[in-house]
């Protein structure tokens, strides 16, 4: 049985109501997808779900049909649909944008042409349509897909655009990993919400004064001023977070499992907030898969971070406890998170750091079924640095912060701007280094990144860290998993982070930024030019 299907009761919308909220219709034209194996219609609508007992919770969200390819390549039974795909199909996916304001959605992760990969110079006004088509050339792996406009990033993957995109091929299909109901994709967010259990974000006026070039519009900062408008910018600049946490958008999620092998995917899709997950019986993890696909070898860990847009796919055996328990999944304390600095933010009695319950698993009563964890899961050659074009010289991108406004290099996001640094060859190899030393930084307040970049996946090269934050440091880093193809990596404060990327197959304007959305929504984003 899919507990997925079970555990999710939406209220959807019907034609009518559709009709009544004037959402665009699907389209008569929408079977013209011939010659690709997956045709999908997504519409970007307002919607209301329940997710807490009372009043049902207005959110916006992506409403998928399913044009042409197998039944099972689109799963709608959560707010977030979740695409299923084998590499090497071709996809066909319209999206329709049933907002009141510009949207557009980004292939997280996916190596697929500029102009597939949802800039957000490709943002599409209410009602209009924009057609994606693109071979699926990557690794199996959890890759996802979320709203990117420009600066209402946050805002929109906040109220709910966002799902899961999860490709399959051979290789994995030739390691027989737990499949079906014991495959458990998990998507964890966290919220606030208000009395009438609607989402509290950001508020808008600020949200545009923000935009409009980072005034602070009040003068200095004073006790007297954090109020609603204060707390707002702050929050505006340092992350938004919620005190309730989601799982696939469930409060106080759980789940019944028998007791035999699993594939936990979890996918860290929170605005801000970091994860530090570990079982509440002190077990450790197993790790078999992260941001790009399966790892060449399952990993033990006694705890993984996972920042902003991370993920990580976990080997869990419920046959190793016993019959009848329940197991936790938590997040435990750390240190190095946004409260750094001990400025006023958001996130309510749920600190960035706290120790708090992400998700429980009921296990049930009968006997254990006994499955092997592979020893070897997929090839992942060793990275080459060697033959990067800068290989005695990496590209150096500070990640700083001017007044109230984040940048890169001290520059802000610039629609269609990339410097020389940003600059590279198409079917070359260059090392870049992320540096969160804190330039710039206001106060003492120097934050963990989350650096994403798209289009590609990347290597972890090596870290390296401050004395500064050494000690906030060894709260995390044993649950930072670099092995693998990423394509965010978390950066602490004070540190330092290496990476080997290869610029492939398309030329065009890509971007690179920190996934913790305000901060991208803020200036801490820029483009990357690949040049033939
Ligand atoms: Cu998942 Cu530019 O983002
Ligand atoms: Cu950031």
């Amino acid at each position: 049985m899919n507990s997925l299907r079970r555990q999710v009761l939406i209220h959807s919308v019907t034609a009518a109501t559709a009709a009544g909220l004037g959402l665009p219709a699907w389209s008569a034209q929408a079977r013209d997808g011939a010659g690709v194996d997956i045709h999908i219609e997504l519409h970007a609508v307002p919607d209301h779900v329940a997710i807490r007992s009372g009043a049902q919770t207005r959110v916006w969200r992506y409403r998928g049909r399913l044009l042409r390819g197998a039944a099972g390549a689109l799963d709608t039974s959560m707010l977030a649909p979740v695409i299923r795909v084998r590499r090497g199909q071709r996809m066909r996916i319209d999206l329709v944008n049933g907002l009141p304001e510009p949207t557009i959605i980004h292939w997280h992760g996916l190596h697929v042409p500029d102009d597939m990969d949802g800039h957000p110079r490709f943002s599409i006004a209410p009602g209009a349509r924009y057609h994606y088509e693109f071979t699926v050339v990557d690794r199996a792996g959890s890759y996802w897909f979320h709203a990117h406009p420009h600066g209402r990033t946050g805002k929109q993957v906040y109220s709910g655009l966002a799902g899961l995109f999860l490709v399959s091929d051979e290789q994995e299909a030739a390691l027989g990993l737990p499949a079906g109901a014991q495959d458990i994709p998990l998507i964890i967010q966290d919220r606030e919400f208000d009395n009438d259990n609607q989402f509290v974000y950001l508020d808008e006026a600020q949200g545009a004064a923000r935009h409009g070039g980072g005034t602070m519009g009040g003068g200095m900062m004073g006790p007297g001023m954090m109020g609603g408008g204060m707390r707002s910018m702050m929050a505006g600049m340092k992350g938004v977070l919620g005190d309730q946490i989601l799982v696939n958008n469930r409060p106080n999620a759980s789940l019944d499992v028998e007791r035999r092998a699993h594939r936990v995917r979890l996918l860290n899709a929170s605005n801000t907030r970091m994860y530090k997950l570990a079982w509440d019986d002190g077990s450790p993890l197993t790790v078999i898969g992260t941001d790009g696909g399966l790892l060449g070898a399952p990993v033990q860990r006694d705890y993984v971070m996972l920042a902003p847009a991370e993920r990580v796919d976990l080997w869990v055996d419920f046959g190793r406890w016993p019959a009848g328990t329940e197991r936790t999944l938590r997040s435990l304390a750390f240190e190095g998170g946004m409260n750094m600095g001990g400025m006023l933010g958001s996130g309510g009695g749920l600190a960035d750091g706290a120790p708090f319950v992400v998700h429980r698993f009921r296990i049930g009563e009968g006997a254990a079924r006994i499955a092997k964890l592979p020893e070897r899961l997929t090839p992942i050659p060793p990275p080459q640095p060697h033959l990067a074009v800068n290989f005695d010289n990496p590209k150096v991108f500070e990640l700083t912060m001017g007044m109230m406004i984040w940048g890169i290099n001290g520059a802000d996001f610039d629609m269609l701007g990339a410097s020389e640094i940003e600059t590279v060859k198409l079917g070359t190899q260059e090392i870049w280094e992320f540096r969160n030393d804190g330039r710039g930084s206001m106060m003492g307040m120097v934050m963990a990144h989350s650096m994403h970049v798209h289009g590609l996946q990347y290597r972890v090269l090596g870290r390296s860290m401050s004395n500064k934050f050494a000690a906030a440091y060894e709260t995390v880093k044993d649950g930072l998993i670099d092995d693998g193809w990423k394509d965010t990596v978390l950066v602490m404060p004070g540190e330092r982070v290496r990476i080997l990327l290869r610029f492939a197959d398309y030329t065009g304007l890509y971007l690179y930024h920190c996934h913790m959305l305000e901060h991208e929504d803020s200036g801490l984003m820029r483009n990357y030019l690949v040049k033939a």
